[in-house]
């Protein structure tokens, strides 16, 4: 009930359909007992959430005690629990207009394409310069976390190693020539039976393994990595070079490196590298109501 935290409370209380119109929820937190903060809540009619923190076990999570006393702060956190913007030692006038514009900045961002997903490319200039394995592993896990029919994870990766790398190699068709620099191939393969089968053709092991290789593709594109799925290669000769029993399919190899020199590329792929980005229109394979449809609708 300090003059500081009256008015803070007052102004983000103000400010509340401004937040709600962002679809951001406000709370406010402090050692006080609930009881206190039911009291103070009343008497000045905030309409913000209150949460007691009385052993400052939040507040030192966060960073905002000193001495032992807490520290006026402010965090943004996102619908992924990541905090996007915090400041320590608040000054309360103007402070829920500040915080205001700055989530307008941040949510208007989040509108936008995800920038993964966006600048996400099949390139093919990899530098030779090694992945570690660490690394390689972040991206199995990012594949691994997919989801998939039933839990059923039908996925099955080979990351190719020294000898059944350079024979992996050997399998690609004359087309990925630039796969060879790369310090890293990964096969996918998988049966049908590892996944739901389900009436009308739905065998769902493809499905499931091309949203792996998906979470994986942009969790490599965050991480700074190439990570580009290919069909041109020799399936027989892959299922030799990694040791994949018979009844599996290799459903794609995925060429992850660090980004090279595409000077390396032929004039082909170098104008493919950055040059723009080639999709049918969106009308072309997303429908509004029924299948097939021309016009674009509203959903209504
Ligand atoms: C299943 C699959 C197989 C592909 N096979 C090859 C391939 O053998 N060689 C290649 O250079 N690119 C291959 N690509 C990359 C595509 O050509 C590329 O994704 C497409 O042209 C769209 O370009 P973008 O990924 O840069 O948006 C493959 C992609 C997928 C998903």
């Amino acid at each position: 009930m300090t003059q500081g935290c009256t008015r803070e409370d007052q102004d983000f209380t103000r400010r509340l359909p401004d937040f709600a119109a962002l679809r951001a929820k406000v709370a406010g937190i402090s050692p006080d007992p609930p009881e206190r903060l039911a009291k103070f809540r009343e008497r000045y009619g905030l309409r913000i959430t209150l949460l007691a923190d009385p052993e400052l076990e939040p507040a030192a999570a966060y960073g905002a005690v000193k001495d032992g006393k807490t520290l006026r702060s402010t965090f943004i956190i996102d619908p992924t629990w990541t905090i996007r913007w915090y400041e320590r030692g608040v000054k309360v006038p103007r402070h829920a207009e500040q915080v205001l514009s700055v989530l307008r900045e941040i949510v208007t961002a989040d509108r936008e394409l995800d920038p993964a997903i966006r600048f996400r490319r099949a390139y093919r200039a990899t530098a030779d310069e090694p992945v570690d394995k660490a690394t390689v592993e972040r991206l199995l896990q990012a594949a691994h976390l997919s989801p998939s029919c039933f839990n059923n994870q039908p996925w099955r990766f080979v990351v190719a190693e020294g000898e059944s790398l350079t024979a992996l190699k050997e399998a690609l068709t004359g087309g990925n020539y630039w796969a060879k620099r790369a310090p890293v191939i990964l096969a996918v393969a998988s049966k049908p039976d590892l996944d739901c089968r389900l009436a009308g053709g739905r065998d769902y092991f493809l499905f499931g393994c091309g949203m792996a290789v998906g979470n994986l593709m942009i969790q490599a594109t965050r991480m700074g990595l190439i990570a580009h799925p290919i069909a041109g290669f020799d399936p027989e000769k892959v299922k030799e070079a990694l040791r994949i029993l018979e009844e599996y399919v290799v459903i794609a190899l995925v060429v992850v490196g660090y980004h090279g020199d595409p000077n390396l590329l032929s004039d082909k792929h170098k104008t493919l590298e950055y040059g723009p980005r080639e999709r049918k229109p969106l009308a072309e394979v997303a429908f509004w109501r029924y299948f097939g449809t021309k016009e674009a609708g509203n959903g209504k």
